[in-house]
Parts: structure tokens; C-alpha cells; sequence
């Protein structure tokens, strides 16, 4: 067993994903209660996880020292290094502020710690912090051009640190590192733990929380998430389950008939609400994306309270709200004691406070890939389980400033085009998440020898397997020509096309 000590980073639960890949046990604690859950789980090493806050900030988080002298190895990732530097005599300082991929370079590779890595390799950073110097006892094992100290080990003591994060999937031997980490603790691997994820256990969840007398509706959106947790819950309750898909205009073409077909095939016919000119009218004039993600989120809850009254009436006793929530809509929602918000995607924090239905959310400690994994297991077809994800106030958060019925059309307009183009190039499966961005910047074009001063569209198309961290595509110039030549020429009022380069962190995937 292995303690993962919270301090509030995006990626904390990730690390323990990671480490149950491998096949290690882990616990989640906060930092006051460590001292505590080494006594009662005597685990035989602690990682002190990333955060979003300054060792010498007053109200930063922080542990015991005690814990560096319990002869428990010690990993500390990005804050959890600074911290241990801090407790230890080291110096940290607002240093260079680094987000995304750099290059590592190893100094030893005959180390426990850096078994089977390579010389040199990409890692992914995200801090805005730097360790300048470091404890007695400490030596630098791997440093980056930026950060001298990005690899660091107190060999006596067991203690070791890195910069970057080995837990997100775009850091190179990230898990081999995690690996090495284990066998210094002298962790032997239990297969078993990998399990986690049986139909048959989740289903019973579900049967569990419902009981045997109430009805779930859900929110489906015919994406993967709300896909697989409304599959799951059909099979664990039967028609018990009633799906729900509000079409609120802000969705891609042809997402009603999606809905349609995937609970045909099990044999259930979704509840269909066309609120699309109301959701207009509420988003008018709302320019700031939290607000917009708040009146979403309302409206949506406002719908499925007056289903549940006039299913009610009808003497179905509807308890429940089934959501497709996903562990990167919670975490983002700031989700954790001393995480950060990003933004409250509409289906966590954006959802009233006083609500009558309870909420189901299936998926709620699972990524992506793993839902995606699970909608496999229970035979969905690749077609509804490779779906790109799309976010839930759709089309809303890809319109920088006002959603007017003429920006949605162009929204839309410029989406079939981008997909379109992918997929005629064949690389449409290929993509984690393509989309224009109607900016809200405009700029001058000439049209023919006329002057137009039109909207700014960027194009966004990015890889990833479980959203936490993602790249741009490089994709070939020959298809981004094709699709900026006729998002200029085919959707009206745009003036240019540009590409968005940024990785994530620090970019989020959407723009809003
Ligand atoms: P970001 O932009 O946060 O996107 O990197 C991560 C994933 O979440 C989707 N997304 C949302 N989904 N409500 C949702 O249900 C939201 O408010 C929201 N914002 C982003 C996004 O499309 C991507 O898949």
C-alpha cells in the first residue's frame, strides 16, 4: 500500500490510477491527516502529490515533518518536491514558470530509480515554482534545461523528487519511474488490484444506490460518457431507466438521432425535450463562460425537475438523475480540498444547489479511456465508444462572447467543415478532439477587392487518451489549408483561420 498525500493537484487521482495499473493499493489522504493513516495502513512508501499553491504562501498546505524520518520512502511530485525541499533546508523561489512538454536529461542510469529509463526524454511540467537549493543529503540525478533540480534523490534517507509529473501520459517512463519508485519501497505487484473495473461490480453499484422500487431519468447526450453510464444503468435496473435528451440547439448535427439509435439497440426509447429557441433566449447577451456553463446547468435541471413531476403523476417514482460525469469534469470543478478551479463543467459545478433528484454518476473515478474501455466491455460498438468528446453546454463554450442565432450557424457551418475535411482524409479516427473556435477577435480581409472585417475562427484539434493532458495535432499542412480555404470562403463573416499550437497544461481544450 502505497499513501498518495493530496495537495490539491489536477492530477492526484491520476497517480493513483497509475499506480493500480502497475498493481499497487493506494490511499488518498489530506496533508493533516497523514500522520494518522501511516499508522493505520502502514504503507511502505508515500508520494506527496502536486498542487496549486506556494511552499511560502501562508495558508499553503502542508505535512509533519516527522514523515521524513519514519524510514518510509518518499516520492515528491512538482509540489510535493517543493514542499520536502522546504521541510528539509532547501530553497524554493518563484521561479521560471514552465507548462508543458521539455526534454529531461538522466546524469545516472544505474540507479534504482532509474532502471530501464533512457538518457534523454520528454516530460511535462506544470509550475510556476523552482527548487534552487537543495537539502543536505540530496543529489540531482536528472535536470531539464529550465530546471536544474527536476530529478532529485537523498539516497540515505530514501528520498527522492521530481519536478515534472511521471503520472500524466504524455511524460515519457512516467510509469516506469512510478515502477522504479515501487521496488524501492520493496512493493511486490498484486495483479488483482488492476481488476477494478468488473461490469458485474459496477452494476450491482448501481442496483445498491437505486434499490428495487426507484426510477433513474438521464441525461444523455449521446456521448461516450452519458453512453456507457446509461448502458450500465439499463442493464443494472432495466426500464427503470429513463434516458432523457434535451436538445438545446447547442449540439453537433445529427446528435438526436445519435441518441436515438443507442438506446434502440437496447431497446429503449428516449424521452426527447426540443428546448433550443428558450436556450437562445436565456443565453442572451450572457457573455462570461462561468455564467453561461450556470444558466446551462439551471436550465437543464429545471427541465429534468418538471419530467420527474409529470412522471410523478403517472406514479413512477423518479429519485434519481443519472449524469455521465467523468473524474476530469470533477476535478477541473475543483473537486478535491485543495485543488484549483478551472471551470465548472455544467454537469458538477454548474448545477443548483437546491435540486430534488439525487445524482448517479457511474463513471464519476474513471478517465476517458477507461469509460471508453468499459462501454467495450459491455459489447457498445466502436462507433458510439470512439466518439469525440463534446463538451456538455456544446457549441456555447466554443462561441467566445455572445451565442446569437447567426454565430451558432457559423459554429456550426465551420464544425461540419472541420470534420468533414478529417474525415475525408481518412484521419478522422485518429482524432481525440477537433473543433473551431468562433474567437470573438476580428481582423481585415479582402473578399473579392472588397474590404471585409470579419470574425477570427481557431482551429483546435489536439491528441489525447484521458483528457488530463493533451498535444496539438500535427497535422498536415495540405488538410489545414483544405479546411482554413473553405471555413474563409464557405462560412460568412469569417476572415481568417488560425491554428491553435498550445498544449494542455496550460491551455485547457476548449478556449472557454
Ligand atoms: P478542457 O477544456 O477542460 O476539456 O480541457 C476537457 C474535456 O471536457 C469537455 N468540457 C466540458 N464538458 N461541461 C462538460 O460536460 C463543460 O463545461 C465542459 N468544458 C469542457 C471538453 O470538451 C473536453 O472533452
Amino acid at each position: 500500500m502505497i499513501i498518495i498525500v493530496d495537495f490539491g493537484s489536477q492530477t492526484t487521482h491520476l497517480i493513483a490510477r497509475r499506480l493500480r495499473e502497475i498493481g499497487v493499493q493506494t490511499s488518498i489522504v489530506n496533508p493533516d491527516k497523514v500522520l494518522q493513516k501511516i499508522k493505520d495502513k502502514k504503507p511502505q512508501g508515500i508520494i506527496l502529490s502536486g498542487g496549486p499553491a506556494s511552499v511560502y504562501e501562508k495558508s499553503a498546505p502542508t505535512i509533519d515533518s516527522k514523515i521524513f524520518n519514519l524510514e518510509i520512502p518518499i516520492l515528491g511530485i512538482c509540489y510535493g518536491l517543493q514542499l520536502a525541499t522546504y521541510l528539509l533546508g532547501g530553497k524554493v523561489v518563484s521561479g521560471k514558470k514552465e507548462y508543458g512538454p521539455t526534454q529531461l536529461k538522466i546524469k545516472n542510469l544505474k540507479l534504482k530509480i532509474t532502471k530501464d529509463l533512457s538518457e534523454s526524454f520528454v516530460v511535462w511540467m506544470s509550475h510556476g515554482d523552482e527548487v534552487v537549493k537543495l537539502p543536505k543529503g540530496f543529489d540531482v540525478i536528472g535536470s531539464s534545461v529550465g530546471v536544474p533540480f527536476a530529478f532529485v534523490e537523498n539516497k540515505d534517507k530514501k528520498i527522492y523528487g521530481l519536478q515534472f509529473h511521471p503520472e500524466v501520459e504524455h511524460t515519457q517512463f512516467g510509469s516506469q519511474i512510478l515502477r522504479n519508485f515501487m521496488e524501492v519501497c520493496d512493493l511486490e505487484v498484486d495483479l488483482k488490484i488492476k481488476d477494478k473495473f468488473k461490469i458485474q461490480n459496477l452494476e450491482l453499484r448501481i442496483k445498491e444506490i437505486v434499490g428495487e422500487k426507484d426510477y433513474v431519468i438521464g441525461a444523455v447526450s449521446g456521448g461516450v460518457d452519458s453512453t456507457v453510464a446509461g448502458t450500465l444503468t439499463a442493464k443494472a435496473i432495466g426500464g427503470r431507466f429513463i434516458p432523457i435528451y434535451v436538445d438545446n440547439g447547442l449540439m453537433r448535427e445529427g446528435t438526436r438521432e445519435h441518441v436515438i439509435k443507442i438506446f434502440k439497440r437496447i431497446g429503449i426509447k428516449p424521452v426527447i425535450v426540443n428546448v433550443a429557441e428558450e436556450m437562445l433566449r436565456r443565453l442572451k447577451k450572457i457573455t462570461d463562460s462561468e455564467k453561461k456553463r450556470k444558466i446551462i446547468g439551471n436550465f437543464y435541471i429545471e427541465i429534468f425537475e418538471k419530467v420527474r413531476k409529470k412522471l410523478l403523476a403517472k406514479k413512477l417514482p423518479v429519485k434519481f438523475l443519472l449524469q455521465g460525469t467523468i473524474y476530469s469534469d470533477v476535478i477541473e470543478s475543483q473537486g478535491t480540498k485543495h485543488s484549483a478551479k478551472i471551470k465548472s463543467h455544467h454537469n458538477v459545478g454548474g448545477l443548483p444547489k437546491k435540486m430534488k433528484l439525487k445524482l448517479l454518476e457511474p463513471m464519476r473515478n474513471f478517465y476517458k479511456d477507461e469509460v471508453r474501455n468499459i462501454g467495450r466491455k459491455l459489447g457498445l460498438p466502436e462507433e458510439f465508444v470512439s466518439k469525440q468528446p463534446f463538451p456538455g453546454p456544446g457549441f456555447a463554450v466554443r462561441i467566445r462572447g455572445e451565442v446569437t442565432k447567426e454565430r451558432l450557424e457559423m459554429e456550426r457551418k465551420a464544425d461540419e467543415i472541420v470534420l468533414s475535411e478529417l474525415e475525408k482524409a481518412g484521419i478522422l479516427p485518429n482524432v481525440f478532439l477537433s473543433f473551431p473556435v468562433m474567437t470573438n477577435a476580428y481582423s481585415t480581409a479582402v473578399k473579392g477587392d472588397g474590404r471585409q472585417f470579419g470574425e477570427v475562427v481557431a482551429l483546435r484539434v489536439v491528441d489525447s487518451k484521458d483528457i488530463m493532458t493533451s498535444n496539438w495535432t500535427r497535422l498536415p499542412y495540405e488538410i489545414l489549408q483544405k479546411i482554413s480555404s473553405r471555413i474563409v470562403n464557405e462560412v460568412p463573416g469569417v476572415s481568417r483561420v488560425v491554428y491553435d499550437i498550445t498544449t494542455k497544461p496550460p491551455a485547457t481544450m476548449e478556449w472557454e
